[in-house]
């Protein structure tokens, strides 16, 4: 499914957040980057049809405020930033919940199967029984990102979704992440605070700042040196692997150097 957004703009209250904002995202993963408060989240809101801003999103060339909101929120699965649930759940059920769309008053073989395959996969399935009260963050957040992933959404929105991951999961889940949206094409937008992340699995990276988009393009299109200082007052090396993706290696921030000279 196509995902475009043209110049979009949003305030809170008379704040403006997002400043003219504009991109386009299909059957691929994009990552959306940038410093704390660059409105990040404030466009995945709006995508997910949870804020009125003013410009224009269209899937498949259809303004979501036209979308009937069925059709809208069983394309679209949104996992924000801070998911807190104080519901006495257990994972399995929670997990199912991200089916409601499809749940009837049984619930069927074809929802069971979604819902065990995919906590299978994220490697969850032994906290089945388990209530979210009794999980770590990270466990909490793998149910969160197994809910979003059981709804077979066409588009998959993710607001920092390696937030209390270790490092094995976190590179799990991008593989993952990857080959379900290869397979099932599936077009991820995900915001992501770790470059060398964005790097190795966006195919396509949009930079925001102070509510604009700065840059956008391939990851070593945009990944610079030039680019991490000015956007985030950083220096930084950016290096080539083997395999062609670039590697950033922050040295120091660049106000903390120029005092130091
Ligand atoms: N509910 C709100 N009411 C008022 N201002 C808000 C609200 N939510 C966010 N903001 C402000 O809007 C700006 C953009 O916030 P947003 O959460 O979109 O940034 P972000 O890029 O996601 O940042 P982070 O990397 O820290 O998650 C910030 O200045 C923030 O303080
Ligand atoms: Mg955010």
């Amino acid at each position: 499914m196509k995902l475009e957004v043209f110049d979009l703009s949003y305030s809170y209250s008379t704040t403006p957040v997002l400043k003219g904002i504009s991109l386009t995202a299909e059957k691929m993963v994009t990552a959306i980057i940038g410093p704390n408060g660059a409105g990040k989240s404030t466009l995945l809101t709006c995508i997910a049809g949870l804020l009125r801003p003013e410009g224009k999103i269209l899937l498949n060339g259809t303004d979501i405020r036209k979308m009937d909101r069925d059709d809208f929120s069983k394309a679209l699965s949104y996992l924000p930033q801070d998911a807190p649930s104080r519901a006495v759940l257990t994972v399995f059920e929670a997990v199912l919940l991200g089916r409601l769309h499809s749940l009837k008053w049984r619930v069927g073989e074809e929802d069971l199967g979604i819902v065990y395959r995919v906590m299978g996969e994220l490697g969850i399935e032994e906290l089945a029984s388990r209530t979210l009260n009794e999980l770590s963050g990270g466990q909490r957040q793998m149910v969160s990102i197994a809910q979003a992933l059981v709804k077979e959404p066409e588009i998959l929105l993710m607001d920092e979704p390696t937030n209390s991951l270790d490092l094995q999961r976190q590179l799990e889940l991008f593989e993952l992440i990857r080959e379900i949206s290869a397979d099932k094409q599936i077009t991820l937008v995900t915001a992501l605070h770790d470059l060398n992340l964005a790097a190795r699995y966006a195919d396509h990276i949009v930079v925001m700042k102070e509510g604009e988009v700065v840059s956008s393009g391939s990851p070593n299109k945009v990944l610079t040196c030039e680019m991490i200082e000015s956007v985030y007052g950083v220096h930084a090396r950016v290096s080539v692997d083997e395999e062609g993706i670039p590697e950033i290696l922050p040295v120091c921030s660049a106000g903390r150097r120029k005092n130091h000279k």
